[in-house]
């Protein structure tokens, strides 16, 4: 199993660390056009390997010689946010970065599956899927794993249990169309409108929706990367191990729930094909409603994207 991170950021290098040290993959390649920043991580990762106890090799570098052949590639290239900025702010500078890197792994990985995590994150993915040509169940974008840790998170701060007793989702865009879903989060079993007030619950939404601002207002230099990275890690095992795990995806949806032929965030069943199947939930009226508003949204956005890369 190879795998290659585009981008030795804070976001690609923290998803290296945590995929590495899960051991599953033989060999972890970084890259990115700084001269020394991917070697130099890689060799200090490798050598946290005795104290860790794991045997995947990481291997940096500028250029795209070692990563052909990679079975799954992430790509977090890309300017993150300041203070103040949306994510749609970066669409310009981070579509030329995105299109060349589409560039160079449709010619050097063919056959990986391609998850995505560039801002503004819904078009980047579909970036990379026009200009790579791959099929478009094998490239996806990781936004809904991050929005909903975040969801669940703040869920269970609110009320003061374990965040591991909250179970949640979060669906459509990453950025103002986010569809967190409170009709479906349950904390030990009950669902969390027999336990909060609807105005808790809504204020929570909001905050969910904001979640990367607030971590980026704080940082005040760059963005989040711990929650990102570990949402990804977690859909890199699911493809790479090929367990078919059901998480919410940024997937090209095909009919399902009305909406056809445009990146969105669904549930989606993860393995080593890529995005096998688009899971359909059930609803309230209002949250499918909002589903599809956000689908056109990013429509829009994402018919725009496509001479930028
Ligand atoms: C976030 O929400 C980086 O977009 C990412 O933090």
């Amino acid at each position: 199993m190879k795998i290659t991170v585009v981008g030795a950021g804070k976001y690609g290098s923290t998803l290296v660390e945590k995929v590495a040290r899960a051991g599953y993959a033989d060999e972890i390649v970084m890259v990115d056009v700084v001269d020394g920043l991917p070697q130099g991580l890689a060799l200090d990762i490798n050598q946290s390997r005795p104290i860790e106890r794991f045997e995947t090799k990481v291997v940096g570098n500028n250029e795209y010689g070692n990563t052909v052949g990679s079975d799954v590639v992430v790509v977090t290239a890309g300017k993150p946010r300041k203070p103040g900025m949306s994510r749609m702010d970066l669409i310009n500078d981070n579509a030329k970065i995105v299109g060349s890197v589409a560039r160079e792994i449709a010619s050097t990985s063919p056959d990986a599956v391609v998850i995505v995590v560039s801002n503004p994150l819904d078009e980047m993915t579909a970036l990379f899927r026009q200009v790579s040509g791959f099929p478009p169940e094998r490239v996806l974008g990781q936004a809904g794993m991050l929005d909903t840790a975040r969801f669940a998170d703040k869920v269970a701060t609110a009320l003061g249990v374990s965040p591991l007793a909250v179970d949640a989702i979060t669906l459509g865009s990453h950025g103002d169309t986010m569809v967190p879903v409170p009709s479906k989060v349950t904390v030990n079993g009950q669902p969390l409108i027999e336990l909060m007030d609807q105005g808790t619950m809504e204020s929570i939404v909001t905050a969910t929706r904001q979640g990367g601002a607030e971590v980026v207002a704080l940082l005040k230099t760059g963005s989040a990367y711990f929650a990102p990275a570990a949402a990804a890690a977690r859909m890199v095992e699911s493809i790479a191990k090929d367990e078919g795990a059901v998480m919410p995806a940024c997937a090209w949806v095909t009919g399902q729930y009305g909406i056809s032929d445009v990146y969105l965030g669904v549930p989606a069943r993860l393995d080593q094909s890529g995005v096998a199947e688009i899971v359909e939930i059930d609803l309230e009226e209002s949250e499918l409603a909002a589903l599809q508003e956000a689908a056109e949204a990013v429509r829009e956005k994402q018919a725009d994207v496509k001479g930028l890369g």
